[in-house]
């Protein structure tokens, strides 16, 4: 019978056969030990010569290192294999034997020859649990905003103007015009509720911002939801729930995967359940400050109290608290011109805003706001920063004809998995990085 890896618990005590790839093996004399991978797992199948015809057992010890072979053999339960189940081997067909020898898995590899060779890298076991976390990630949003009753409404990639104007743009040539690669679908986005309601997108974006850190893509995949009738408490409310959907989900379908990457789900499972943690832009500077939290370059100056929260403080906080951190209110100046503003008891101007730091050095995961709907307000902030009005005379459509309060956010999905699966670096996420230093394969 065909069977598949990760189904073999059904198949106790019956005869299968499986189609895959030998990432590893070894011989003792009459005994061969084969590692299976199938792309749905993996388990070893043991074969003993006396089991199997003659041509077999020569063919099976002229194997190497990711041949494609057909195995069959008798499903055993066993405990202390990370499947829980063996293959007692009975049959075994070459189907391309690999003549070269494997670049990757003799030795220790730094990650440049990895990504040098990521197209093989994927093989490996590490690679192969990260990028099914991913997968659950991208289903488990998909079904959120389903049974939320958002609708799925794809943005363009190539866009005449900025969405995200504190980051960089690559722009191509679009028959000899100027077009931009996309930063962010969410303008469109807030054209979508106004015949939706409820929208989410979810696509690839793209930034050209010189950063060089671990949490950096130039190509990343982020999803954006708009949701009219919702005011910022009403917004973090719906992000709240997705990103605890999110990790249970992947607590509850990716056990293997995480037992592969040795992550310790302590922090994950508390969250879970724990109402997320709520500060200010400024009580945040302030804890940060006060507990001596901080001790990176300007935490002296005067102007302190409105930058930007660095890599440095984005972690202390989730070390802290141990569980997710919006972070509200930012001074409107360091964010974009789409958010709602207010001048707070001081008489700053801050936007009506959050960015959700992740715990355990996730840094910042969603960012999102209330929209300014009044399109008098809109209109000038566009002009106070000097954009080509022209450009936006459709997005400020939204606020002519029949503007609501509405607000949305974006997750940026990489930085979603490398946080939830505990690797070091976002470039593990993805399949193919694009980075500042790395464009190929
Ligand atoms: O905070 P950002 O820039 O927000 C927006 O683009 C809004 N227009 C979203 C919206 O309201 N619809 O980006 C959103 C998220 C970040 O929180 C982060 O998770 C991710 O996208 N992100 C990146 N991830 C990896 N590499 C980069 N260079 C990223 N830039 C943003
Ligand atoms: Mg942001």
């Amino acid at each position: 019978m065909q069977a598949i890896i990760s189904k073999l618990s059904d198949l106790v005590g019956q005869a299968v056969t499986l189609k895959g790839w030998a990432y590893n093996f070894r011989s003792s004399g009459k005994i061969f030990f084969l590692q299976l991978r199938d792309g749905s797992g993996f388990v070893q199948v043991v074969y003993s010569a006396a089991e199997i015809s003659e041509e077999q057992w020569e063919s099976l010890n002229t194997l190497t290192i990711e041949s494609s072979v057909e195995v069959t053999g008798v499903v055993k339960a066993e405990p202390r294999a990370p499947s829980g189940f063996e293959l007692t081997g009975t049959g075994f067909g070459m189907i391309q034997r690999t003549e070269e020898e494997y670049p990757i898995g003799k030795k220790e590899h730094g990650p440049e020859f990895l990504f040098d060779n990521r197209d093989l890298a994927l093989r490996t076991k590490t690679t192969w649990a990260v990028l099914r976390i991913r997968d659950r990630v991208f289903y488990s949003i998909e079904q959120f905003f389903h049974e939320e009753g958002f609708v799925r409404f794809d943005t363009p990639i190539l866009q005449p103007t900025s969405c995200e104007d504190t980051t960089q743009l690559f722009t191509v040539d679009y028959y000899g015009d100027p077009m931009y690669l996309s930063q962010s679908g969410q303008l469109y986005s807030e054209a979508g509720i106004m015949t939706f309601g409820k929208v989410y997108d979810f696509g690839p974006v793209f930034r050209a911002e010189k950063s060089k850190t671990r949490h950096h893509l130039s190509e990343l995949w982020m999803m954006d939801a708009e949701m009219a009738f919702h005011d910022q408490a009403m917004n973090m409310d719906v992000q709240e729930r997705m990103v605890k959907r999110i990790v249970k989900d992947v607590l509850d379908h990716c056990a293997q995967e995480l037992k592969i990457l040795e992550r310790d789900t302590t922090v994950l499972q508390r969250l879970v359940d724990e109402p997320f943690v709520h500060l200010t832009h400024a009580e945040a500077k302030r804890i940060l400050k006060e507990e001596g939290l901080v001790t990176g370059e300007g935490t002296q100056d005067d102007t302190y109290w409105q930058d930007d929260m660095s890599t440095e403080e984005e972690i202390a906080l989730g070390n802290k608290y141990k569980l997710p951190v919006f972070i509200e209110n930012y001074p409107a100046e360091i964010k974009s011109f789409y958010m709602k503003r207010f001048t707070d008891e001081q008489g700053i101007v801050r936007a009506r805003c959050a960015d959700l730091i992740a715990p355990e050095e996730g840094r910042e995961i969603i960012g999102g706001s209330q929209r300014e709907e009044s399109y008098e307000e809109l209109k000038k902030e566009i002009i106070d920063r000097n954009y080509p009005l022209a450009e936006y005379e459709w997005y400020l459509n939204t606020r002519k004809f029949g503007s609501v309060p509405h607000s949305g956010f974006g997750i940026g999905l990489e930085r979603t998995v490398r946080w939830i699966s505990g690797v070091h670096h976002i470039r593990e996420t993805i399949a193919f990085p694009r980075m500042l230093n790395r464009m190929k394969p």
